[in-house]
């Protein structure tokens, strides 16, 4: 069986065991992907990186933070990649120290698309994209803040390199560094979002004009995936109302609706949807649809939510059966025994916003956990 144990509606809470695909998880507290720049030489996870995710072993699942699977596909200072030797053997040296600490955990691939810039491009070249359409702002490049270049447009002939590449990360992930398996970025406005919504995506080829051509590109991807690692260790992750990254679509309720019911087929490990709670940043804009129980009623794989949940927004969820397990951003990035906390209604510790972006372990190995604090 590939397919999650689904909650609809019964007593379960955050600490129920759960299946999602061929990953057991003693618990449904989701260590949400996490972007930390702390990667070393040729963008390697380093033994720092390794000590961070063994600190967080406790959660039913680790989503590593965004990981490049091509040269290309880099768009902020030190994160890791998956596509070369090195950086192979750093990802094999964290999968090691979250299995000895007795967790689970995949990594999530990511193509960055227009949020880049020449600096992070092969030859200095410009960022891809599905049309030459420039985000509005600004990102940062290690060397001060520098407005979003216009990126260049894909040619249909290069689409199938690409969808290879993440084909090719997702086999190093399990079969090279001993990773439980991949999440798919399909979010917060990267190269498969930037597809997939209409406010990017302005092509004429296959991959442009109606919903389906737009999710032509993540349906590839999750095709040569699932092939190449088996569907039940291959999560996705999707933010249809997210505007981060200056993102919009015309329809976010019907487009994704659609996309939706077209995952099910795949019999992926689990599909994780953000979509804030009232009042947190990643809640929809005013008068915006909310997408996550639609999506809910047409998926019928597990599903994991995010954005701003409590412990008790979060078992209120999986109880209501609105999801089956729920992921944890900044507190986990603050609270490395997070799930000890939540069992023991414990107070959380409170991130530092300063130290999220590089650096070393201040701010990033140094959060105390419980016992420490008690000692
Ligand atoms: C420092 C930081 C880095 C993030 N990096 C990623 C990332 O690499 N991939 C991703 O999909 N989301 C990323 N996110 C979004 C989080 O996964 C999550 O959706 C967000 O923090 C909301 O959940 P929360 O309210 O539990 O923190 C990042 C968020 C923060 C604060």
């Amino acid at each position: 069986m590939s397919q999650s144990t689904q909650t609809q509606g019964t007593s379960a809470d955050l600490f129920t065991p759960l299946r999602l695909g061929a990953i057991e998880l003693p618990n449904r507290i989701i260590m949400a992907p996490l972007t930390r720049s702390r990667a070393g030489e040729g963008n390697a996870p380093t033994a720092l990186n390794a000590e961070y995710y063994a600190q967080r072993a406790s959660a039913g699942l680790i989503v590593t933070e965004a990981t490049q699977v091509c040269d290309t596909a880099q768009g902020y200072p030190n994160t890791p990649g998956l596509h070369t030797d090195a950086q192979t053997i750093g990802w094999r040296a964290v999968a090691e120290a979250v299995h000895a600490a007795g967790g689970r955990i995949v990594t999530q691939l990511w193509h960055t698309g227009r949020i880049s810039h020449p600096l992070f491009q092969p030859n200095g070249a410009l960022p891809l994209a599905p049309s030459a359409i420039a985000a509005q702002g600004q990102l940062y490049t290690g060397q001060g803040m520098e407005p979003f270049p216009t990126p260049r447009a894909l040619e249909t002939a290069e689409i199938p390199a690409l969808v290879r590449h993440f084909a090719d990360s997702a086999k190093r992930a399990v079969f090279d560094a001993g990773l439980d398996g991949v999440e798919v970025h399909g979010a917060n406005g990267y190269l498969i979002d930037q597809f997939l919504r209409d406010r990017t995506n302005h092509r004429t080829d296959q991959y442009g004009g109606s919903v389906e051509n737009r999710a032509r590109f993540l349906m590839e991807i999750l095709e040569a995936t699932t092939h190449a690692i088996g569907a039940d260790r291959v999560g996705l992750r999707l933010s249809p109302t997210g505007a981060f990254n200056d993102m919009a679509d015309s329809d976010p309720l019907g487009h994704f609706t659609t996309v939706a019911k077209a995952l099910n087929s795949f019999n992926l490990a689990y599909l994780h949807v953000i979509e804030g709670r009232p009042g947190h940043h990643m809640a929809p804009a005013e008068g915006q649809p909310h997408v996550a129980a639609a999506l809910r009623s047409v998926y019928k794989g597990a599903l994991i939510l995010n954005g701003g949940y409590s412990r008790a927004d979060a078992d209120a969820a999986i109880a209501k059966g609105e999801a089956d397990a729920i992921s944890f951003g900044e507190p986990f990035l603050a609270n490395p025994d997070l799930p000890v906390r939540f069992a023991r209604n414990a107070a959380l510790n409170e991130p530092d916003r300063t130290t999220y972006y590089g650096g070393g372990a201040k701010g990033y190995t140094d959060y105390p956990a419980l016992e420490t604090v008690a000692a």
